[in-house]
């Protein structure tokens, strides 16, 4: 049946999405669909509606005024720009939390491995680095092997350094784990560096779905250029006009 093939392959679905704050609408019918393993990023001026739609598609908006559906998988997932981690539990506690069983615990010790924290398994919260804690975060995340993984600016308190090698990290975990994801960021490159798909969200709408087609994830490239000229020009950055009209003919 089409309905069964539809959600064997969709991770997320959303229809006539509205909410709103007092007299104004936040998000003004959103209908979205993201596919099973797809990386889709969510760019926006701020607030412009990310952060609402983010957490409407969490479900994590029961006092917020809206109306629309929202179809999930079972297992989802959520990271913020900051760990979250409870400072009264050992990292691996944090990480196992609402998982008990010695399993649950040796796959947490698997995951802190993964993302290069073995050997800390013990520490408290306070004593990891803003970018030990959000691999920790991470961690904490993929050990119920989600098949959505929903991120508000994970990324957005970490300096470039730190930033940079999230970006690898996570494209490492995430040919392991393999969940659907849709990532709030600011961050243009960030999206293109890791997105199989851009939108853009304007005043409560998609204002760009964009598909990114690049066989070299390289921010000098030409073509990586490009779609960085697009993304910018429809976050209502001055550029090259002449570029818009070049990618939009290769997109
Ligand atoms: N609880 C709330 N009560 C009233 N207004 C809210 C509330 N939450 C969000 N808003 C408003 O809704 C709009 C969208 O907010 P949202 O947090 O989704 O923006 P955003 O795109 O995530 O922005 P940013 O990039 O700054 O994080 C903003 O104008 C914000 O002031
Ligand atoms: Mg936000």
């Amino acid at each position: 049946m089409a309905t069964h093939a539809r959600e064997l392959t969709t991770a997320v679905r959303t229809a006539g999405l509205h909410r709103s704050f007092g007299d104004r609408d936040v998000l003004d019918g959103i209908d979205l669909e993201i596919a099973r393993g797809e990386f889709v990023a969510l760019i926006g001026r701020s607030g412009s509606g990310k952060s609402t739609l983010l957490r409407a598609v969490a479900g994590l908006d029961d006092s917020v005024a809206g109306s629309g559906e929202v179809w999930v998988p079972e297992r989802v997932s959520l990271v913020f720009q900051d760990s979250r981690l409870l400072p009264w539990l050992r990292v691996l506690d944090n990480v196992v939390l609402g998982q008990p069983g010695a399993a649950a615990r040796e796959r947490g010790r698997q995951v802190l491995a993964e993302v290069g924290l073995a050997g800390r398994e013990r520490a408290w919260p306070h004593e990891l680095s803003g970018g030990e804690q959000q691999r920790a975060a991470l961690a904490r995340s993929l050990v119920s092997e989600p098949q959505l993984l929903l991120a508000d600016e994970p990324f957005g308190a970490l300096d470039a350094l730190t930033r940079i090698r999230m970006h690898g990290l996570l494209r490492t975990l995430l040919r392991v784990h393999r969940p659907a994801v849709l990532l709030v960021t600011h961050d243009v490159d960030e999206a293109l560096l890791l997105a199989d798909r851009v939108l853009v969200i304007d005043d409560g709408r998609f204002s760009l779905d964009l598909r990114i087609d690049l066989a070299d994830r390289n921010p000098a490239d030409r073509d990586f250029v490009r779609y960085r000229e697009l993304l910018l020009a429809s976050l209502g950055v001055d550029i090259d006009t002449a570029s818009i009209h070049d990618i939009q003919e290769i997109s």
